[in-house]
């Protein structure tokens, strides 16, 4: 069932989405080479708590840490750990969710540490590119889930980049993973609701420079791609108000 927001709601989950906001604008200024996947999530959860929100994901279903830190093949949901250092050339998403009175976003920005390849780069710039053209999208009057999809599969399409199937965006704003999911790809087998004023989505495509195919690894968390190709991570908590598509996140 899709928990629509009411205005109050949509006034706490912006509040939430900004701190989020300044989150990542702090961690722009900490992030380097050198570093380990650890030192970043320590970063991040002594941010939360010094603003008196909450990591949602530490203990989420057992998982162990505050962020999720996915570096080159790794897809989503890399566990932080001291002996994962941060190095020139990677790509690293760091994908946070907090909770502040109540009130919960979720959003992922991928880093590029040193320099990159040129491959890598533009990866990054179309995955980033093609969540801003779902929020656009998605923010078109009459507009429904799989106008997010196309809008994605419209972006990477000319790259030959492979859009991740077994995972998707969601609902959020009262908890971490609502109804509806929203998929990336288009399929007339997911659902493909209108998108109402008061619902509050995650729409985080999550694409590799290779195939489209993922395997979990025996942690019971990491995804990698099969093909060992890099992949990227963008996500942004939206808001559908009465002036279209609002990113909290920002
Ligand atoms: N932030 C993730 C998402 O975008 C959720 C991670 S759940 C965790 O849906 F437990 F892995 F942290
Ligand atoms: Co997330
Ligand atoms: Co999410």
């Amino acid at each position: 069932m899709i928990e629509l927001k009411n205005r109050e709601e949509i006034e706490g989950i912006r509040k939430s989405g900004h701190l989020l906001a300044d989150l990542f604008r702090h961690l722009d200024t900490q992030i380097a080479e050198g570093m380990s996947t650890y030192d970043v999530d320590r970063i991040c959860l002594d941010f939360i708590k010094r603003h008196h929100a909450v990591a949602s994901c530490l203990g989420y279903m057992g998982y162990p840490n505050a962020t999720c830190i996915s570096v080159n093949d790794t897809v989503i949901h890399g566990i932080p750990s001291k002996r994962l250092i941060l190095k020139d050339g990677d790509l690293v998403s760091v994908d946070i969710t907090l909770e502040l009175d109540g009130f919960v976003s979720d959003s992922t920005h991928t880093y590029e540490i040193g320099k990159v390849s040129d491959e890598v780069h533009q990866l990054n710039i179309v995955t980033e590119k093609s969540l801003y053209n779902a929020i656009d999208a998605a923010g078109k009057k009459g507009a429904r889930l799989h106008d997010i999809a196309k809008a994605v599969e419209d972006t990477c399409r000319p790259y030959g980049y492979g859009i991740v199937r077994d995972y998707c965006g969601h609902g959020v704003g009262f908890s971490i993973h609502e109804d509806p999911c929203v998929f990336n790809y288009v399929s007339m087998r997911n659902p493909n609701n209108k998108l109402r004023e008061g619902m509050v989505i995650a729409i985080e495509p999550m694409i590799n420079m290779g195939s489209w195919r993922i395997k979990d690894l025996e942690d019971g968390w990491t995804v990698k791609t099969v093909d060992g190709s890099v992949a990227c991570h963008w996500e942004h908590t939206v808001a559908i108000t009465e002036n279209g598509a609002e990113i909290m996140t920002i």
